[in-house]
């Protein structure tokens, strides 16, 4: 390494890089490092901690820069949509940006976060099946839209979804056709038929509440997944398995979304490996 992007601030030899505030937990420069080494690619993933105000003149200097391309979270994934040259459906649909592929000097806008979502599912496991399924969803944050857009996108019509604050499942449930709300209070009452059920909630995650949940009607053939991966086993997944019932964590999706990403910067689809999975598991 000769010296430093300037403008950038980061290393020269810096070819992708993940951009938020703050940003010095993420574990996406552990995965893509491996897979830029595994892959023979030269260059690093780097952390660059962005503030909002900065967020503006970061992307002017971001086109001109040599980086194959970022991933942004939070706070960014929203306020950068307007920033970006080009926004795909993907993005649009979801309202956040989670990766950008930087072309000839233009941003082009993307989101992983839906497939590392149904992929995660899909390799976790064997006979995962969406189309017509039913499935409850709980929360409507940032990430449960993402979720809402996989599952339509896969052909579920029957998707249930709560939260602690009605309006905020109102207004998703107003963009994201065949999606419909149920009462917080309720959420255990809407189990017995479902095929999946998704904690998108921040509840059950370390050092926050517990998701408070009656799982006595949950059926043994429900796929539980909750999109929280420290604790790598959740609370929800731990009483979903001690049903009989298939429990996938929320490790594989943010191992997922990289993937995608680091296919549209490089073109080569990396290897998950065992190895890659441990350390992870070990950085938690
Ligand atoms: P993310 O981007 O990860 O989805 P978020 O946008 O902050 O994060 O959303 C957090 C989700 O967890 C929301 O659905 C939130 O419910 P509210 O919309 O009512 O805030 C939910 N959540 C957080 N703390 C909660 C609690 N104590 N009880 C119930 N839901 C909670």
């Amino acid at each position: 390494m000769s010296g430093m992007n300037k403008k950038l601030n980061i290393p020269e030899d810096t070819i992708a890089a993940v951009i938020g505030h703050p940003i010095a937990h993420s574990r996406s420069p552990l995965i893509h490092n491996s897979w830029l080494e595994q892959q023979g690619i030269s260059g690093r993933y780097e952390t660059i901690d962005v503030t909002p105000a900065a967020l503006p003149s970061f992307c002017d200097d971001l086109r001109h820069s040599h980086l194959k391309g970022i991933n942004v979270t939070i706070p960014h994934k929203e306020k950068i949509i307007p920033l970006c040259d080009e926004i795909d459906d993907t993005a649009q649909k979801i309202g956040a940006v989670n990766t950008i592929s930087i072309k000839e000097g233009k941003l082009h806008g993307t989101n992983t976060d839906a497939y590392g979502f149904i992929r995660n599912l899909q390799t976790s496991v064997s006979d995962m099946a969406f189309k017509d399924k039913k499935a409850l969803v709980l929360g409507a944050g940032g990430a449960c839209r993402a979720v809402l857009y996989g599952l339509i996108e896969q052909g579920m019509t029957d998707i249930r979804l709560t939260n602690r604050t009605t309006e905020k499942a109102r207004a998703l449930a107003a963009e994201f056709k065949g999606v419909r709300v149920i009462p917080w209070d309720e959420r255990a009452d809407h189990i017995s038929d479902i095929d999946l059920l998704v904690n998108t909630t921040s509840l059950g995650m370390h050092n926050q509440l517990p998701l408070e949940m009656n799982l006595d009607s949950l059926s043994s053939h429900t796929v539980v997944t909750d999109l929280i991966y420290n604790p790598l086993q959740t609370d929800l997944l731990k009483r979903a398995a001690g049903k009989g019932c298939p429990t996938v964590g929320g490790l594989g999706m943010l191992v997922y979304q990289a993937e995608k990403a680091f296919s549209l910067w490089f073109g080569d689809t990396p290897d998950i490996t065992d190895d890659l999975i441990k350390e992870l598991e070990d950085s938690l």
